[in-house]
């Protein structure tokens, strides 16, 4: 029998953790042979709630899930991880400020960060959906110096299945027939969703749909601003969306990305591209032998410079007030 691998997931009480869990619970990240160990960190106030899914977990009976541990101190919850998923983050409240956002997460973080420093285990790879995710994901890096910094990422895949969903409705494709989709940029309304190197059917995607009109008016907008149409319509946040697709990330980065396909990750920059070196941003990824790396020599035209540099941009300016704040 297989050794447990030891997942952390954050703000475990919450909307999305309600759908991950499960899905983490029933094998759905590392495969259906491999057992695991969940660890749940929360706010003491929410631990009561906590108490309530773990007695859910407990009644799904998972033949996979092996041990459940939960608590509201980081430096006990993360000890030995080998996954760490944080999806808790303090929420943007009414009239709050960026500046003040950003502050507060730090908050959040920073001890994080640095509680994964020292207890989790050598192999961790560390995933940051609260937002803002992007730099969320940096204020933790910068607090975890032992941790090499490519193991720290932040989501955009949520965008990325977004786009495909939307370029599967507007050409009757099959998402499985559409590949090396992009999103560029910060998870944001800033983010770049990038078509022109996607194929649909093995036809390249911006030719085909032949429309920049659709592509800068309706499509880009529809994909940045498709967790506001579900607030709208659900009152409240995408929630199994963004769990199913953290589940996507964090198993390709496991187990690889397919040959002929690549998927969208925000990782800490090596400049490629134009952006500065450290900020995490999304690039097309693939992944081979539990590696990423940031594909490489893509064209990128007039139309989509721009877009790029201004989500570029927007995470520079986040860096500078989380880095005038003292937070990394
Ligand atoms: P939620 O409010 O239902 O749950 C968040 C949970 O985090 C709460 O139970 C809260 O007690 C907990 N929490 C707060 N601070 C914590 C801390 N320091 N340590 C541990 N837990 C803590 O929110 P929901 O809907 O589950 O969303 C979580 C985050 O994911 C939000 O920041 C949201 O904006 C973000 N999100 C990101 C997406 C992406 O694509 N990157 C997509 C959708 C949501």
């Amino acid at each position: 029998t297989k050794t447990p691998v030891k997942v952390a997931v954050t703000g475990a009480a919450g909307q999305i953790c309600y759908s991950l869990l499960f899905r983490i619970a029933s094998g759905d990240l590392l495969g259906k042979d491999q057992p695991v160990d969940l660890h749940l960190l929360e706010i003491t106030p929410a631990l009561k709630a906590l108490e309530g899914v773990v007695m859910e977990l407990d009644d799904a009976a998972f033949p996979l899930l092996n041990n459940v541990v939960t608590g509201d101190d980081a430096n006990k919850v993360f000890d030995g991880v080998n996954v760490a998923l944080l999806v808790g983050a303090k929420p943007r409240g009414k009239g709050m400020e960026r500046g003040d956002l950003l502050r507060d997460n730090g908050g959040i973080f920073g001890p994080q960060g640095k509680a994964l420093n020292d207890h989790a285990a050598d192999d961790v790879r560390v995933l940051v959906t609260g937002n803002p995710a992007n730099t969320n994901a940096l204020i933790a890096m910068n607090n975890a110096p032992d941790i090499p910094n490519s193991r720290f990422n932040a989501l955009t895949r949520l965008d990325h299945n977004r786009a495909l969903s939307q370029l599967s409705s507007k050409t009757g494709t099959p998402t499985t027939e559409i590949k090396k989709m992009t999103i560029w940029g910060n998870h944001s309304a800033t983010q770049y969703p990038d078509i022109f190197h996607t194929e649909i059917g093995g036809k390249n995607a911006a030719d085909l749909i032949d429309d920049e009109a659709w592509l800068a008016d309706t499509f880009i907008p529809t994909v940045a601003k498709r967790g506001a149409a579900i607030i709208e319509a659900r009152g409240l946040s995408s929630a199994a969306s963004a769990a199913s697709a953290t589940i996507d990330h964090m198993r390709d980065w496991i187990a690889g990305t397919p040959e002929g396909d690549w998927v969208s990750m925000a990782v800490p920059s090596d400049g490629s591209y134009g952006v500065p070196e450290g900020l995490v941003s999304s690039f097309p990824c693939v992944v081979k032998n539990g590696e990423y790396e940031i594909v490489q020599g893509l064209e990128i035209n007039e139309f989509s410079r721009q877009r790029i540099d201004a989500s570029v941009a927007e995470l520079a300016e986040e860096r500078d007030t989380v880095q005038k704040l003292g937070l990394i």
